[in-house]
């Protein structure tokens, strides 16, 4: 598990369990107003990881795969904020994309932003974001590589990783 530098966290899934526990752990440390973009192919493992965030979370319903839904809202008891859960793979085109109207919810004091495929749209992202690249080493193992921008999803990859390395 090397670490490259304050900014970048790299970690290695064994299955698909560990994923979702690894996403669960993030999910606890999770505020209003974080995004949290996933990156990698199909099958990489993007969505087991964001349903690990949510439950971790604790959002009243599971995170589905919102491959024809591109956005579900999701929300805890007693909470003002929503989760929102956002699939880009479906949205080829910029005019698509745009469509959407993301720039107005990634970022929100209220929300909670998971965006899987967020490479299609690089360009909508705040400054302050989570980057996740997930990387297909075998059928079972997976790199998850976390960088983050900004002095709040600093703090937060800084509080996860501590966490996962229990130093
Ligand atoms: N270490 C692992 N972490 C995550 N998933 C794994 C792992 N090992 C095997 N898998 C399997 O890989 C698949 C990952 O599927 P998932 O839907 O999360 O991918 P995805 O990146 O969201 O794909 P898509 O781009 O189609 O939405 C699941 O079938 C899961 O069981
Ligand atoms: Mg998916």
């Amino acid at each position: 598990m090397p670490i490259f530098d304050a900014e970048t966290f790299e970690f290695i899934s064994r299955n698909t369990e560990q994923t979702r526990r690894l996403g669960a752990r993030l999910g606890a440390h999770l505020q209003a107003g974080d995004v949290i973009a996933l990156v990698g192919d199909l099958g990489s493992g993007k969505t087991v990881f964001a349903q690990g965030l949510g439950a971790g979370w604790g959002v009243t319903d599971p995170l589905l795969s919102p491959t024809f839904v591109l956005i579900r809202r999701h929300t805890r008891p007693g909470n003002r904020v929503h989760l929102y859960h956002i699939d880009l793979y479906r949205l080829e085109t910029p005019a698509a994309i745009a469509s959407l109207g993301l720039e107005d919810l990634l970022g929100q004091d209220q929300a909670i932003c998971i965006v899987e495929w967020a490479d299609r749209a690089p360009e909508l992202f705040p400054p302050e974001h989570l980057w996740v690249t997930l990387h297909p080493l075998d059928e079972q193992r997976r790199s998850l590589v976390f960088r983050a921008s900004g002095t709040r999803h600093r703090a937060l990859l800084e509080t996860f990783r501590k966490e996962v390395l229990g130093r």
